[in-house]
C-alpha cells in the first residue's frame, strides 16, 4: 500500500495497515483534494516555492486530474495519498514539492469543508423544489375544507392549502439552519500546519479565497481539532429528516383506510405478496423510518468527539460515512418527498364526510362571545351542552335554536350559521390563519422568500 510515512520504518508492514486505510470512503472527495492542492500549489508559487515552470507542471496535471470523472483504484492508504501518486506519475520528482509544510491534518477538513459546501448547496437546491411544490398544490387547495388534528383527534376544520404551507415556512427554518452551518463554517484551514500553524510563508487570505472562502480560519490547533462544522450539518440535515418523517406519517394516516381523504398515486404504493386488496406507502413508511439515521450520524458522531484529545487523533477518521450518508440519503429522501406531493390528490368529499360536527362548537363558544358573554363563561355553557348531546345521543347540529337555548345564553335563530366548516375557516382570517385570504397571503410571502433568498450568494 502507498504511504506517505513509509520511510519512517524498517520492517514489512502487516495487514493493520488496510484495516486503517480511508481511501474506500474519502475516494468520494477526490475532486475536491484535487482542487485544494491545486489551490495549494498556487500558494506555494506566490510564497517563491515553486518555479513558474514547476507550478504551470503540476497546476496542468491538476487539470488533467480534476477532468477525471472517476477517482483511480488503487492500494492507496487515502485521498490525500492518492492524490499525490497520481501526480508524480504525471509530472515526476516535482510532485514532491506539492505538499510543501502541508499536513493531512488540516488537509482532510479542508476538502470536508468543501464537500461540504457542494453537498449544502445542493440540499438547499432540493429543499427549495420541495417547498415549491408544496406552494403550487396549496395554490389548488386554499378553500379544500379537511379536519385539523391536536391529540391525533379532530380539532378544527382547517384547509388542506394551509395545512401543505405549514410545511412550507418548517422547510424554510430547515434551508435556514444549512446556510448557518455554511456559513459558520466558511473559512480555511490550510495555514494550520499538523497543529501549530506553518513556516511557509504562503497567503492565508488569497489562498482561502481561492478555494471560495470567506478567509483562513483563526487558529491553528482549533482548526484541525475541531468538527463543530459536521456536527452543525449534520443537525440541519436530521432537524429536515424529522420534519420529512412527520410530513410522511401524515400522509400514511390521511391515504389510509381510517382517514382515506387523500389518495396516492399508484407508483406511490406497492401491494402485497399475499393479499390482493393492499395498496401499501412503502415510500412514505421509508422516509418516516429514514430519521433514525439521520440521528443516529448526529449522535455517533457527537459520541466520538465527546471527551476527545483536543488537537487530532485518528478517531476523527470515522466523521466521513456520517456525513456522505446523511447527505445522500436526505437528497434522496427530498426527491421522493417531492413526488409524494406532486402525486398525491385530496378526496374533498371523504374530508368533508370525516368532519366532525363537534369540532365546530368552538364557534358556538365565538358566537356567544361576539353577543357578550364573556369567553369563560360561554366555554363552559358549550362544554356542558356537548356533554348533554353526547349523553343523549345527538349530534350537536341536530339541536334547533330553541333546544340550544336551554343550555346556552343569548342564542337566537342565526346560531345556525355555526355549523358551516366553510365559514369556520373564512373567519381564521388574521395572518397565519387558516382562511382562503389568510394563506394566499402566506402564498404570496412565500414565492417571495424562494426569490429573494435564492439570489442571496450563500444560497
Ligand atoms: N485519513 C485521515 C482522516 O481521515 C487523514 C488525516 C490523517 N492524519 C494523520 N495524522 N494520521 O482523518
Amino acid at each position: 500500500m502507498k504511504r506517505l510515512w513509509a520511510s519512517r520504518f524498517q520492517k514489512p508492514r502487516s495487514d493493520l495497515d488496510a484495516w486503517q486505510a480511508s481511501y474506500p470512503v474519502d475516494r468520494g472527495f477526490w475532486r475536491e483534494e484535487v482542487e485544494a492542492t491545486r489551490a495549494y500549489a498556487r500558494a506555494l508559487h506566490g510564497a517563491g516555492l515553486l518555479s513558474d515552470a514547476e507550478f504551470q507542471a503540476l497546476a496542468e496535471a491538476l487539470g488533467r486530474m480534476a477532468a477525471q470523472a472517476e477517482p483511480p483504484t488503487g492500494d492507496f492508504e487515502d485521498v490525500h495519498t492518492a492524490v499525490e501518486a497520481v501526480l508524480a506519475e504525471a509530472v515526476g520528482p516535482v510532485a514532491a514539492k506539492v505538499a510543501t509544510g502541508r499536513s493531512r491534518n488540516e488537509d482532510v477538513v479542508t476538502i470536508e469543508r468543501l464537500y461540504i459546501r457542494r453537498a449544502g448547496a445542493d440540499l438547499l437546491g432540493g429543499i427549495r423544489s420541495l417547498q415549491a411544490s408544496l406552494v403550487q398544490q396549496a395554490e389548488r387547495h386554499v378553500e379544500t375544507v379537511v379536519p385539523g388534528y391536536t391529540h391525533l383527534r379532530q380539532a378544527q376544520p382547517m384547509t388542506w392549502g394551509f395545512y401543505l404551507m405549514s410545511w412550507f415556512f418548517a422547510f424554510e427554518r430547515d434551508r435556514d439552519r444549512f446556510r448557518t452551518a455554511l456559513r459558520r463554517m466558511d473559512a480555511c484551514p490550510y495555514g494550520s500546519g499538523a497543529l501549530t500553524g506553518t513556516t511557509v510563508p504562503i497567503d492565508r487570505a488569497a489562498l482561502a479565497r481561492r478555494l471560495g472562502f470567506l478567509g483562513p480560519t483563526d487558529n491553528a490547533l482549533d482548526t484541525v481539532s475541531d468538527r463543530d462544522f459536521i456536527l452543525d450539518f449534520l443537525y440541519a440535515c436530521l432537524t429536515t429528516g424529522i420534519h420529512l418523517s412527520r410530513m410522511a406519517e401524515d400522509w400514511v394516516l390521511f391515504s389510509g383506510d381510517e382517514f382515506g381523504w387523500l389518495a396516492l398515486d399508484e407508483a406511490l404504493t406497492t401491494s402485497s405478496s399475499l393479499l390482493p386488496h393492499k395498496r401499501n406507502p412503502d415510500v412514505l413508511e421509508l422516509v418516516r423510518g429514514l430519521a433514525g439515521r439521520w440521528l443516529g450520524a448526529l449522535v455517533g458522531l457527537s459520541t466520538t468527539l465527546k471527551g476527545l484529545p483536543w488537537g487530532y487523533s485518528k478517531d476523527l477518521q470515522w466523521d466521513k460515512t456520517y456525513f456522505l450518508e446523511a447527505s445522500e440519503d436526505l437528497r434522496q429522501a427530498l426527491t421522493v418527498m417531492r413526488q409524494v406531493v406532486e402525486g398525491t390528490t385530496v378526496r374533498a368529499d371523504v374530508a368533508r364526510a370525516r368532519l366532525q360536527p363537534w369540532t365546530l362548537t368552538v364557534e358556538l363558544v365565538d358566537f356567544l362571545v361576539a353577543r357578550g358573554v364573556p369567553f369563560r363563561t360561554a366555554q363552559q355553557a358549550v362544554a356542558r351542552f356537548v356533554a348533554h348531546a353526547e349523553a343523549v345521543g345527538r349530534p350537536p347540529e341536530s339541536f334547533t335554536p330553541a333546544e340550544l337555548a336551554e343550555w346556552l345564553p343569548a342564542v337566537d335563530e342565526s346560531v345556525r350559521q355555526v355549523w358551516d366548516p366553510a365559514a369556520a375557516v373564512r373567519r381564521r382570517n388574521l395572518p397565519g390563519g387558516t382562511s382562503p385570504d389568510a394563506v394566499r397571503q402566506q402564498i404570496r410571502k412565500a414565492w417571495q422568500i424562494l426569490q429573494e433568498r435564492d439570489e442571496a450568494p450563500d444560497s
